[in-house]
């Protein structure tokens, strides 16, 4: 009973795969944020981040290595770098609480930014990922690699 009631709902669910695909073929997966967001979220990243994550999110290139200090510089979160490899609620977590947890430098944000500005902020970063790497990061290509802690 259990097993025709399971097939059923893997079957029911063919049609919505095929339909992702069709979509992503396209190029134009629908992504979860508006863009009513996107203007919002640019506004406060240039506020907030442009002067250590560049202004369009593209510093630093050589991201992947430290400092003499074995201090790591800003990362890209224009999809060049690592971003992509964590869900939402880490991204929220990371610009919340900022590096400290880590080791890391970047500031916590808890106090200046709402959630909601928060999430404009993600809105616009993630609207420069090319379609390839936000359906990576949408279809969990992120919540396996990215452990709670986890920066790089
Ligand atoms: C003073 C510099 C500074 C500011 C301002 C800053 N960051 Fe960062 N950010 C960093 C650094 C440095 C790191 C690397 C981790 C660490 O050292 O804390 C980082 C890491 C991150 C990460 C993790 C990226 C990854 O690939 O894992 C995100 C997301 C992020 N910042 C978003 C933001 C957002 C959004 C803002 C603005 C609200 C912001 N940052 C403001 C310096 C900064």
């Amino acid at each position: 009973m259990q097993k025709t009631a399971l097939s059923l709902i893997f079957l029911s669910s063919l049609p919505a795969i095929i339909q992702v695909d069709a979509v992503l073929a396209a190029g134009s997966e629908k992504r979860w944020y508006s863009t009513h967001q996107i203007t919002q979220g640019k506004r406060l990243y240039t506020e907030h981040c442009a002067k250590c994550h560049g202004e369009n999110a593209e510093a630093t290139p050589d991201w992947r290595k430290s400092d003499a200090n074995g201090v790591y510089p800003p990362p890209p979160l224009n999809g060049t770098a690592h971003a992509w490899h964590h869900p939402l609620p880490q991204l929220r977590l990371t610009i919340r609480h900022g590096g400290a947890r880590f080791g890391g430098k970047m500031p916590p944000f808890d106090d200046i930014l709402s959630t909601t500005e928060v999430d404009s902020i993600i809105a616009w970063f993630q609207s420069l990922w090319s379609d390839e790497t936000y359906h990576r990061w949408a279809t969990g290509g992120a919540s396996q690699i990215s452990k709670p802690g986890q920066l790089r």
